[in-house]
């Protein structure tokens, strides 16, 4: 028999190992990550995983991305993007932080962190004088792991027009968060 739990109290236990306490206590029980580069294998079976749950997820698969993934004992536990815009990309011409994401059940654990210093060390490394990214206003978690790694919001003149044309249209907004390198 399947026992209904009110809607509170499921709502309660779907949000407890997100809770800033139960992050800190798991994420002590957990080593041994390392960040890689990913290679195509990693990357389709990546991509064939999210595009199943998250219709139209892309990586650029252009030579001027690097791909890095988070593994623990082979398991992939999350991945991102470091892509290094062209001039000709217009708005986007720089190094850029795309398509950060950890599966669900690895969240708060220190992933999202581990991946994005990981990008912003091989900027450094680059020797590039910011690293940029886009992120929805109302994605906290997002929001306050690039604010707690000294991301700033900025506006890029020339994208900010697209992006208020696309708040008009989804009537969701997206930021730019610029960390700035060298000082
Ligand atoms: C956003 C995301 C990448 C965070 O990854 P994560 O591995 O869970 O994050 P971490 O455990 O490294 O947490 C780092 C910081 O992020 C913030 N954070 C993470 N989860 C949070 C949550 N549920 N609520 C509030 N802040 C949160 C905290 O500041 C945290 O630091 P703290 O634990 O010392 O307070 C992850 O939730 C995710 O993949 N979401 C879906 C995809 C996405 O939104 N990607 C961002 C695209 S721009």
């Amino acid at each position: 028999m399947k026992i209904k739990l009110p809607y509170k109290l499921r709502s309660l236990l779907q949000r407890l190992p997100y809770l800033k306490p139960v992050r800190l206590i798991r994420r002590r029980l957990v080593s041994g990550v390392e960040v890689i580069e990913a290679d195509i294998g990693d990357m389709k079976n990546i991509l064939d995983d999210l595009t199943a749950h998250t219709p139209g997820a892309y990586f650029d698969d252009r030579p001027f991305a690097t791909n890095f993934i988070a593994v623990r004992k082979r398991r992939i536990l999350g991945v991102v993007q470091l892509v290094r815009y062209p001039i000709g990309e217009g708005p986007f011409a720089g190094h850029w932080l795309m398509g950060l994401y950890v599966w669900p059940r690895y969240r708060g654990l220190g992933v999202g962190a581990l991946l994005t210093r990981r990008v912003i060390q091989q900027s450094h490394y680059e020797a590039a004088s910011e690293l940029s990214l886009l992120v929805w206003e109302e994605n906290l978690p997002a929001v306050a792991l690039y604010r707690g790694l000294h991301f700033r919001r900025t506006e890029i003149p020339s994208l900010e027009e697209e992006l208020l044309e696309e708040k008009k249209l989804l009537g969701r907004r997206r930021i730019v968060l610029t960390l700035e390198l060298q000082s």
